[in-house]
């Protein structure tokens, strides 16, 4: 498993330079990716034409790309100007994630930092978004000409952080059903290690009841859409196998192979950036290495389940491997920041790999 490198070009350059001048505005850099995306086509950006279909056994909706490389959650949380984002190479989008009502997130700032040397980004956004009413209504306004592009739409989703337990299953079970509605696929963040409250995805109790539950929407809903299960990378190989198990009992789809790092747990120690005194979670290069474990070892040992990979992947050749281990597509985010034009230039060495 190589951990492929790019030079940095003139573009690249230019990136580096915006982050310097943005560097006491991290969130507003951030936000920025949505111009972007709809600038891009000035700059050589546009849609892509490498369509793939990922079918299932379960009879759910196939999913159509446009590109195997999809955009993470996080990236687009409320769901605006979706289709501007086919514009930088990908094939979909996740977009939220989103709980069943307007959050403001954490109110400590800055929420997001650079480690430029490594490239990484760290943060602790604490789940904000407009609520999953708004983003599914704007979704659906958007999806019909996303499919024509076979640009697919995804929407993740989450249990309001900090709610009752007892209130728990009920506030994740109306907002992924409403969310059912609009997107084509779904994605359930049982790990967001930004909100500082207890993940899911370590809570097996309440992972069956809510996989169970969602099951069972499923099965009285019109159309079987996919679901995916996002799981956190700091999972030992042992639970995430009985997780994997789980998942599968319940007619889980797939996993998405998976959401920023826990801060604390990785070789340094970041500045405190959420709400209750942790780091939140990291994003970007350092992550590759255990992204391309977690699918190995997905894969051998449950190859009938569709897995994504996402984490560190910013070289076609990774976009490569990580489709030759198994994978069904990826998601990027953190690239963005680091890599001008990232999802063409990473297309390009994903299907041209002797002009490298
Ligand atoms: C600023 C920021 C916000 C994020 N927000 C979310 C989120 O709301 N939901 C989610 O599932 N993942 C979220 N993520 C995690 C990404 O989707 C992705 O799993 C992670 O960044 C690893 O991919 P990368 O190394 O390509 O960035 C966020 C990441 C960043 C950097």
């Amino acid at each position: 498993m190589l951990n492929h490198d790019y030079t940095l070009d003139f573009g690249d350059k230019l990136l580096a330079f915006i982050r310097y001048v943005f560097k006491n505005h991290a969130e507003f850099r951030h936000s920025c990716l949505g111009l972007y995306a709809k600038f891009s086509p000035i700059w050589g950006g546009g849609l892509q034409s490498a369509k793939q279909i990922v079918n299932f056994s379960d009879n759910s909706q196939p999913i159509t790309l446009c590109s195997p490389i999809v955009l993470a959650a996080g990236a687009n949380k409320n769901g605006k100007g979706i289709n501007a984002y086919a514009n930088l190479g990908l094939g979909g989008i996740t977009v939220g994630t989103a709980t069943r009502n307007f959050r403001i997130g954490n109110t400590r700032r800055p929420r997001v930092g650079l480690d430029e040397f490594n490239r990484l980004i760290y943060n602790s956004m604490g789940l904000n978004n407009d609520g999953i009413e708004k983003i599914s209504a704007r979704v659906e306004k958007q999806i019909g000409k996303a499919r024509k592009n076979n640009f697919a739409v995804g929407i993740s989703v989450a249990e309001t952080p900090g709610i009752a337990e007892e209130k728990r299953l009920q506030d994740l079970l109306e907002t992924f059903s409403i969310a059912y509605e609009a997107a084509d696929y779904l994605e359930v963040n049982v790990s967001c290690p930004n909100t500082g409250e207890d993940r899911l995805d370590l809570d097996t109790a309440f992972m069956a009841q809510a996989f169970g539950s969602i099951e069972s929407f499923r099965k009285t809903a019109s159309c079987r859409k996919a679901v995916y299960a996002k799981l956190s990378p700091d999972l030992t190989d042992k639970q995430m196998l009985s997780l994997l198990e789980l998942l599968s009992q319940f007619g889980v789809n797939g996993v998405i192979l998976g959401n920023t790092h826990p801060s604390e747990k990785l070789f340094y120690s970041l500045p405190v950036l959420n709400d209750k005194g942790t780091s939140g979670g990291i994003s970007g290069r350092p992550l590759y290495e255990n992204t391309f474990g977690k699918i190995s070892l997905a894969k051998k040992h449950f190859p009938n389940l569709s897995v994504v990979a996402c984490g560190g992947i910013d070289h076609g050749l990774k976009v490569r491997d990580l489709l030759n281990e198994g994978a069904d597509f990826v998601q990027i985010y953190s690239v963005f920041a680091f890599r001008w034009m990232a999802g063409q230039k990473m297309m390009k060495e994903l299907l041209c790999p002797s002009n490298l």
